[in-house]
């Protein structure tokens, strides 16, 4: 079903309610996500991005019932990852010769996926495409996420197609801000940001500056999955810029994982005493092996500081906490503190390896760290709380 969302502009994407995971097993989807896709219609008309492939069918033969697909006169593809350029292939069995409007890298990045030889129109910033009383101007946003990504803004309805940026994985039936939970569209919107865009947060600080200095009216941002943002729409620029700023709440976010639980008891004395010395602080205790990957790294986000914790075996740490200190190390979060910690029975690896990867992903080491032999007893537990009431303090 498509839906008119301003006096030019209909949305004709598809809500996706059955996904759990994106971009392969690398992303939790607790709450679905959806492929935007959007018609603008004036004197010409066009088309900006479409969905990924398993709905391709469906896309074609749903914007069919909207419109005489020859009307299309441009398809503008702001980035050309397979969820939104998924099926540009079974669009174009239909309309072979509409030009398709997107950066170089763009093109590049579509020709090394579908192999076809379609009419390409390379745009740049400051680029425009009249539609006749509106207009299409390309903003490009290397990086965010991929190098190929654009911005498109259209004038007269005052719309910033934004694609990937401003986006979450949430699906809804409502398909605006203000008519959503308000709680769980900021976790999912600061869950995308974490593992989309933090790891290019000095791009996205550019790119807002830019995107201010031309004094657009803004009054909706229409991202190309979850809600478009028309109520208060710069508050999502205002927040992602707050977030692009090593962002930090008053927080502290331990993740360990453990075989016979020694590693646990540790964890929760730990977390005794970083409440006993800063009882304002936001403690949270997850087991990286049980707890979602992406629900963590949201959480090490919105941290300024995280204790990272496991048993040694085989000389190393456990298969949970190596998956997520590669994950942090990939997102390259910015001005957090960090320990580890971990229970041993002999050679006692896992707490200088843990630093060292901590470390290489660019948190700043508090101290060594803190290790327990065997199973902590009263008083192994007691110099945990110790070593808690120290962490918080620093
Ligand atoms: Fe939603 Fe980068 O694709």
């Amino acid at each position: 079903m498509s839906k008119q969302i301003s006096k030019h502009v209909s949305w004709v994407g598809k809500v996706d309610w059955e996904l759990t995971r994106f971009h392969g097993d690398e992303y939790s989807t607790h709450r679905g996500s959806s492929y935007n896709s959007y018609l603008c219609r004036d004197q010409k008309t066009a088309l900006i991005d479409t969905v990924w492939q398993p709905y391709d069918h469906e896309f074609v033969s749903r914007l069919k019932q909207e419109i005489n697909l020859s009307d299309i006169d441009y398809i503008v593809m702001n980035h050309n990852e397979i969820d939104h350029s998924g099926a540009l292939v079974e669009l174009m069995r239909e309309i072979p010769d509409t030009p398709i409007y997107c950066t170089a890298k763009g093109e590049a990045i579509i020709r090394g996926h579908y192999h076809k030889d379609w009419n390409f129109v390379n745009v740049k910033t400051g680029d425009t495409l009249s539609l006749g009383q509106t207009t299409l101007t390309f903003i490009e946003a290397p990086m965010l996420h991929w190098p190929d990504t654009m911005f498109t803004y259209l004038s007269g309805d005052n719309i910033l197609f934004s694609n990937d940026g401003f986006g979450q994985h949430f699906a809804t039936e409502s398909l605006f801000n203000d008519t959503v939970n308000q709680e769980e569209l900021m976790y999912e919107a600061m869950k995308y940001y974490t593992n989309i865009l933090n790891l290019y947060s000095p791009m996205v600080t550019r790119k807002i500056k830019e995107l201010l200095s031309l004094n657009l009216s803004v009054e909706m941002i229409c991202p190309s999955h979850g809600v478009i943002w028309r109520d208060n729409p710069m508050q999502i620029v205002e927040t992602y810029q707050r977030w692009a700023n090593a962002y930090k709440e008053d927080q502290i976010t331990i993740v360990y994982d453990t075989m016979w639980q020694s590693t646990r008891l540790m964890a929760e004395a730990i977390a005794d005493g970083i409440r006993e010395a800063t009882p304002q602080t936001k403690v949270l205790i997850l087991n990286a092996a049980k707890a979602d990957k992406n629900d963590i790294l949201t959480e090490v986000f919105r941290s300024k500081a995280v204790l990272v914790g496991s048993p040694t075996i085989n000389y190393g740490f456990s298969y949970a906490i190596s998956g997520l200190l590669e994950m942090m190390r990939g997102l390259k979060f910015k001005q957090k503190k960090a320990a580890a910690f971990g229970s041993y029975g002999w050679s006692g690896d896992a707490v200088k390896l843990i630093n060292e990867h901590l470390q290489a992903a660019g948190f700043e080491l508090v101290n060594e760290g803190i290790k327990c032999l065997w199973v902590p007893d009263t008083e192994e537990l007691n110099r945990c709380r110790e070593y808690g009431r120290q962490f918080a303090e620093l």
